[in-house]
């Protein structure tokens, strides 16, 4: 599938500096790629600097646009600031941020240790505060953008999803304060919440926590595309006024609360499970 379709203008993003953790796969891939097509050129960032290398040449030859891979791993504050002041040296700025490095797995309380906890916490919210924290000057001095990778799973207490979800309610916080304290830099922060995106690492471990397609108004999962089509629109100047807010991009699905029978009290109502 590919990262856009041609919704928005091509230069939409031109001449941009994006620095993405996580940017090796999946939705970060996506996301990046689509600021790329847009006129941008990006750093991506992970432990597996073999999966960044390999991205970054796909994502060069399918937009023609410049992908530079820097491994880091976002639990490591030398790690993001060496990404960080390599984005610099080579492209002299860094206008957009995408924090969306993640670890997860499904785990009980009881199956989960204290180390399992701590890792998906230091990864997903410490990586997150890490990487802006070396990135946010930078930022600062563009009157750039950020955009944090969060999730719906802890709106509701979804089982087996506690560790990711304090972490993901941090960066939900995060997202928040940002936005109130850059904002006078001319700086706006939000955030996009996926809901289950097909043919990523998260749908694969993660679906058998969310009771199927059934439970999605929309009637289906989402896309890598839809995601890089709601990063182009928040870096955009189209949302020039929005900061501070989560996007979530989900087909509706954490308000039904994965409630059972559903859609047939909506599109059977003769028949009424109530
Ligand atoms: C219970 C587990 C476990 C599991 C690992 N652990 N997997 N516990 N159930 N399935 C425990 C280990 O036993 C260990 O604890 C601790 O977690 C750390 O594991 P390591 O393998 O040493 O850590 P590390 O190599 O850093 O790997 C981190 C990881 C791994 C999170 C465990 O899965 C990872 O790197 N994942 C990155 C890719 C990923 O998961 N992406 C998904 C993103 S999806 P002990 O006590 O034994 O030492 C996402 C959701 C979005 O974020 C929501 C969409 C709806």
């Amino acid at each position: 599938m590919a990262a856009t379709t041609d919704i928005f203008k091509n230069d939409i993003l031109k001449d941009k500096v994006l620095l993405c953790s996580g940017g090796g796969s999946g939705i970060c891939r996506a996301m990046t790629e689509a600021v790329v097509r847009h006129g941008g050129k990006a750093v991506i960032i992970s432990r597996s600097l073999e999966r960044l290398e390999k991205a970054a040449k796909e994502m060069s030859e399918a937009t023609g646009g410049v992908v530079i891979p820097i491994q880091a791993d976002v639990r490591k504050p030398a790690d993001v600031e060496n990404a960080v002041a390599k984005t610099v040296e080579k492209f002299g700025k860094i206008d957009y941020l995408i924090n969306g490095a993640a670890g997860n797995f499904l785990a009980s309380f009881q199956n989960l240790s204290y180390n399992a906890f701590r890792t998906v916490i230091e990864i997903d919210l410490m990586g997150t505060w890490n990487l802006t924290k070396a990135a946010s000057e930078y930022i600062k001095a563009s009157k750039g953008s950020i955009i944090n990778v969060s999730m719906t799973l802890h709106y509701t207490g979804t089982v087996y999803q506690q560790h990711a979800g304090a972490a993901k309610a941090g960066i939900d916080a995060l997202t928040k304060h940002w936005a109130v304290e850059l904002g006078p830099f001319g700086v706006r922060v939000n955030g996009i919440a996926p809901g289950p995106i097909e043919n990523t690492v998260g749908m694969s471990k993660l679906s058998s926590t969310r009771g199927g397609y059934e439970t999605i108004p929309l009637g289906r999962a989402g896309t890598v595309t839809e995601i890089a089509h709601s990063t182009v629109f928040l870096f955009s100047e189209a949302a020039s006024y929005i900061s501070g807010h989560m996007l979530v991009v989900d087909g509706a699905h954490w308000l039904t609360n994965h409630r059972p029978g559903y859609p047939e009290i909506v599109l059977n109502p003769k028949s009424s499970k109530l």
